[in-house]
């Protein structure tokens, strides 16, 4: 029998966390651990690697977790590069690495998101660290993979919510708002929207404008269809907002608002009894909040708003997400007894196949404007905001 090429690897799972992580963990690390490597788990992402804080993965603490939602292994947005410290941000490449290398970690297997992918590739660079990376995020944007983990179960918790959001619009002749997660990408409320019928669906890759929604909803009103449910997009932007984000200086603007969230944090620290090594952010209203306003002025009808937030997030993954995780993680494991790295493990077509880390990092994959989903949702006359 041949041997394997690994003899040790370690996995953390980094950025935000997603039904389908244990699954992922399972099937890395029992096909792992049957291939005669041995596997550290690393916690809370990236952070844990610096702090060299860590838990043996033996079989017996893999086992059990398959339907688990969450991940055993605890999870962070930290960045190796950029990483609060007490009251600094640090460069904490160093200290990952050695730490890895203690440790024996061959290969660094991280299980994330766009981020991740980014943080592992760095790692590599200035690191010299062997790293994988396994596509998670309910967003669905990662690139050259077809799909990614946490996508399936995020899909059936959405549509289920608008199909409960249609019985009490209809029972009330109201229009009820879906805000669905998705920042720039928005796979997950153009999928839900679809899966539950919604009216409108609004995606931030189609500037919507707020005069084209309105006819719709108050057409729809005349044919005699009392109630419609909208589907949006955390980060849907109208016409006019995106024309004004392509005309300013973005980095500029984004880099204002987190100074002054930083300034806002950075208080609430010094209050007593509020020292926290974590990132803290500073909470928002939903997104979608103002979009509600706006339409209820428009349109003069009854708007409600729901917005689902980690809800999308939480709970034990579907079947197609479990069989997807176990095939992501079990084709990682027998890759590193070849001792194939620095690749992201992708679905393409049937097959779980190998991409270069370096073509991956960096890209997002969003809705494509000539996408099949956006053509169809048009021919059962769905409004996408843009046109009517
Ligand atoms: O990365 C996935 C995602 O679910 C986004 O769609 C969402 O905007 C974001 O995470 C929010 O995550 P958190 O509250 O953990 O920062």
């Amino acid at each position: 029998m041949k041997s394997s090429k690994t003899g040790c690897i370690g996995i953390l799972t980094s950025g935000g966390d997603c039904p389908g992580l244990n699954a992922a963990i399972r099937g890395v690390a029992k096909a792992a651990l049957a291939h005669g490597i041995k596997v550290v788990g690393i916690l809370d992402g990236f952070r844990g690697l610096a702090e060299n804080r860590t838990i043996p993965l033996v079989d017996l603490a893999v086992s059990g977790i398959l339907t688990h939602g969450g991940t055993i292994l605890g999870t962070s947005r930290d960045k190796p590069h950029k990483m609060l410290m007490g009251e600094q941000i640090m460069d904490m490449t160093g200290p990952a690495v050695k730490n890895a290398r203690r440790l024996g970690i061959e290969c660094l297997v991280c299980l994330g998101g766009g981020g991740t992918q980014k943080n592992a590739l760095h790692l590599l660079k200035e690191g010299g660290l062997n790293v994988m990376t396994l596509p998670k995020t309910i967003d669905n944007d990662v690139a050259f993979t077809d799909i990614s983990f946490g996508f399936d179960t995020a899909l059936s918790i959405a549509t289920e919510a608008i199909d409960r959001l249609h019985t009490t619009a209809t029972s009330h002749h109201r229009m009820i708002i879906c805000e669905i997660m998705g920042h720039t990408a928005g796979w997950l409320a153009l999928g839900a929207g679809i899966a539950g019928g919604a009216d409108v669906i609004m995606i931030p890759e189609i500037p919507y404008d707020l005069e084209v929604v309105a006819a719709h909803l108050l057409e729809r009103r005349r044919s005699g269809k009392r109630f419609s449910i909208i589907a949006v997009a955390e980060g849907a932007v109208s016409k006019t907002e995106a024309a004004r984000i392509r005309g300013s200086n973005k980095k500029a603007l984004e880099k204002k608002a987190a100074q002054r969230d930083r300034e806002l944090l950075k208080m609430i620290r010094k209050l007593p009894g509020r020292e926290t090594t974590q990132e803290l952010h500073v909470v928002q209203e939903p997104m979608a909040s103002r979009l509600a306003r706006q339409i209820q002025y428009q349109t003069g009808i009854e708007v409600r708003l729901t917005s689902l937030g980690h809800v999308q997030r939480g709970g034990t993954p579907t079947p197609t997400d479990r069989l997807l995780c176990t095939r992501l993680g079990t084709t990682a494991a027998e890759l590193l007894f070849r001792g194939v790295y620095n690749v992201m493990v992708a679905v393409q077509g049937a097959e779980c196949v190998p991409v270069p880390l370096e073509k991956v990092a960096g890209k997002v994959k969003l809705v494509p404007p000539d996408h099949a989903w956006l053509r169809s949702a048009k021919l059962v006359g769905t409004c996408l905001g843009d046109e009517l």
